[in-house]
């Protein structure tokens, strides 16, 4: 993909995920859209595809929708995050064009003959939908779940193999990363061979089976970024912290790491600390920036 194509898809795919964002922020009505979308990422990493069967997709989401107050029967949400942010296509199973234009796609009969896909130019941002997923899902989801090992795997146990990844995902929550006793808890509860555990955990680039830091500075790489001097950025924090990437500095503080696009190129460089955004950094931005200026 050219880079004026990049920054102008990356552009659009931050503003449409920041519009979902916004609407459950004004009308939390519209939760259960952004639980299909979690449904969704969580199907297409566990089976390495962007193209899921929308009667896959509505199973996962009747089988575990109930333990987080979400009515798994109603196909709404399921159908609004397909017509109302330009983020998804519904493509027919037996080939042919996918359906974008939301009154056509509300006339499908998406649960015999279609699956649901991300739209072509997003298609590469998998990983990025998902990420944003994990971090909006816990803005939002309700505080009185069991955020236990105990309680999750009573919310997953009951679907077998399909809740392997949201039980990892939501298991790597409680401290930062998954333990090998999580990992044997998790292959108990769900009754999955450890192997395969261990298989999906290490196949998952945002799944640690070893500590990491308190806090994640995660430095774009991306082709944009990469052309505005991200080297020089990701130089400088090694130089400072004394770390490599993947690595954690041994206070425990931080886990530096390269990743693909952030979703702010036109601000190129980027890093993320935390949660938190930084644009246009230069070495000395990064150097004042870690020392708490
Ligand atoms: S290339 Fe998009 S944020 Fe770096």
């Amino acid at each position: 993909m050219g880079l004026l194509k990049h920054l102008r898809s990356s552009a659009e795919l931050t503003a449409a995920l920041d519009r979902l964002r916004d609407d459950i922020r004004s009308d939390s009505s519209k939760l259960p859209i952004l639980f299909w979308l979690r449904a969704y990422t969580i199907l297409a990493l566990e089976r390495d595809t962007v193209s899921i069967r929308w009667a896959k997709l509505s199973g996962l989401v009747a089988r575990t929708a109930r333990e987080f107050g979400i009515n798994g029967l109603d196909h709404a949400p399921g159908r609004a995050l397909l017509t109302d942010y330009a983020l998804f296509q519904a493509a027919p199973i037996d080939g042919g064009e996918g359906v974008t234009d939301p009154e056509q796609v509300r006339a499908l009969d998406l649960g015999r003959n279609y699956q649901i896909e991300l739209r072509p130019v997003y298609q590469n941002e998998l990983a990025r939908v998902h990420d944003w997923m994990i971090q909006t899902w816990e803005e939002f989801r309700s505080g009185d779940e069991d955020q236990t090992l105990a309680g999750i795997m009573a919310r997953w146990a009951p679907v077998g193999r399909s809740g392997l990844l949201p039980a990892l995902i939501e298991a790597q929550e409680l401290e930062g990363w998954l333990s090998r006793e999580m990992l044997v808890a998790i292959a108990q509860g769900l009754q999955v061979p450890l192997s395969q555990v261990y298989g999906v955990a290490d196949f998952y680039a945002h799944l640690y089976t070893k500590p990491v830091g308190q806090v994640f500075i995660r430095v774009c790489d991306d082709v944009p970024c990469y052309l505005a001097g991200s080297e020089d950025i990701l130089h400088r924090i090694k130089n400072l912290l004394w770390v490599r990437d993947g690595e954690t500095t041994p206070d425990g503080k931080f886990t530096l790491e390269q990743v693909p696009c952030l979703g702010h190129c036109n601000r190129a460089p980027v890093v993320m600390i935390g949660t938190q955004i930084h644009e246009n950094l230069t070495p000395e931005k990064i150097t004042a920036l870690l020392n708490g200026e």
